[in-house]
């Protein structure tokens, strides 16, 4: 292994991160008993047996049925909990956690008992050391009509949510797609990030659409913004934050895209290790950096350097951040 202990030491920020990824298949068992919820297994080993997936597609097939479990505002402050117990572990300072809503209302959970669940669950999180935040994402496969509801729903609860990401199927649902809705969350006063998933038909396309029509600070994954030097050079200048998950990407396509994310980050890009769905794809934060590092031959000053962008490239306030790095 390549020297955890000092992987762990350093402080570092999550920054993509689905909460609903984070549900262990022994949390949802107990959910499922819980709320009497039939989810069809019994056992660990049952539940892992229906982790078949190769690429996001069918990735997406099993992790939204799986969140039926989650009915109560207790079971978003549990399932955070876990989550932040985890963070702490692994060094975590600052968690800047997704969460999909109308995986849930579109079920009959209410608004609320998601925002309150994981809201409690960020308050008590300060008591392990992590400082958390909510960036709520629109499915992008849902309409529009969909994502100016949940916008909409979310303003009374503005002071709880930081931002705005977009996740689900890219294919088919671009980013000008939700151009307008993202212009309005931006004058609600979110900040803004949208996933560019990896090998998309359209990836380059997709981009340049987020860095130039939608105008986000970060973009999730994105690292197939190696096939167009001008647009490199362009978020180097910008100072574009990028969320690049090893792990997640050996699941969904057939490799880490390590070196594509180590060519990012020798270029001097705003590049930084996160878990996406750590549940799924078998592991958290120190464990993705842990696999880069191994697999890329990093430096120790580029596994420092790696945490040291997670935090200049999250929200949370410069005099919190120039204390951690
Ligand atoms: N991409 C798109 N949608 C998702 C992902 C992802 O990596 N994880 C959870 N929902
Ligand atoms: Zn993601």
């Amino acid at each position: 292994s390549y020297d955890r202990p000092f992987i762990d030491s350093l402080p570092k920020a999550e920054l993509h991160l689905h909460i609903e990824g984070t549900l262990e298949p022994e949390l949802k068992l107990a959910l499922a008993r819980r709320n009497g919820v039939d989810i069809g297994q019994s056992t660990v080993e049952q539940v892992r047996a229906t982790y078949d997936f190769t690429d996001l597609t069918s990735f997406l097939a099993v992790y939204y049925p799986a969140m039926e479990v989650l009915v109560t505002e207790q079971d978003f402050h549990d399932l955070a909990m876990a989550y932040f117990e985890r963070a702490a572990a692994d060094g975590v300072v600052r968690a800047e956690i997704f969460f999909d809503p109308q995986a849930h209302t579109s079920r009959g959970v209410p608004f609320a008992s998601v925002v309150d669940g994981l809201w409690s669950a960020v308050q008590e999180a300060r008591g392990l050391g992590v400082e958390a935040a909510l960036i709520m994402c629109f499915l992008r496969d849902h309409s529009v009509k969909s994502a100016e509801e949940t916008l909409a729903t979310s303003l009374p609860y503005r002071d709880r949510i930081l931002g705005v990401g977009l996740d689900s199927d890219e294919r088919g649902n671009p980013p000008e797609k939700f151009a307008a809705v993202f212009d309005a969350a931006k004058q609600a006063g979110y900040r803004l990030t949208m996933h560019c998933d990896i090998d998309q038909e359209q990836s380059i396309a997709n981009i340049a659409t987020v860095l130039h029509r939608i105008g986000v600070e970060r973009i999730d994954h994105g690292t197939n913004i190696l096939e167009d030097g001008s647009l490199v050079a362009e978020a180097k200048e910008r100072g574009i934050g990028f969320t690049c998950c090893p792990l997640s990407n050996s699941f969904v396509t057939e490799q880490m895209k390590g070196q594509e994310i180590t060519d990012l980050l020798r270029q001097g890009l705003k590049v930084s290790v996160a878990s996406d769905d750590p549940a799924y794809f078998g592991g958290y934060v120190g464990d993705n950096l842990e696999a880069l590092a191994i697999a890329q031959e990093l430096s120790r000053e580029e596994v420092v350097q790696l945490a040291r962008n997670s935090l200049e490239i999250s929200w949370a306030d410069p005099q919190r951040v120039d204390a951690w790095v």
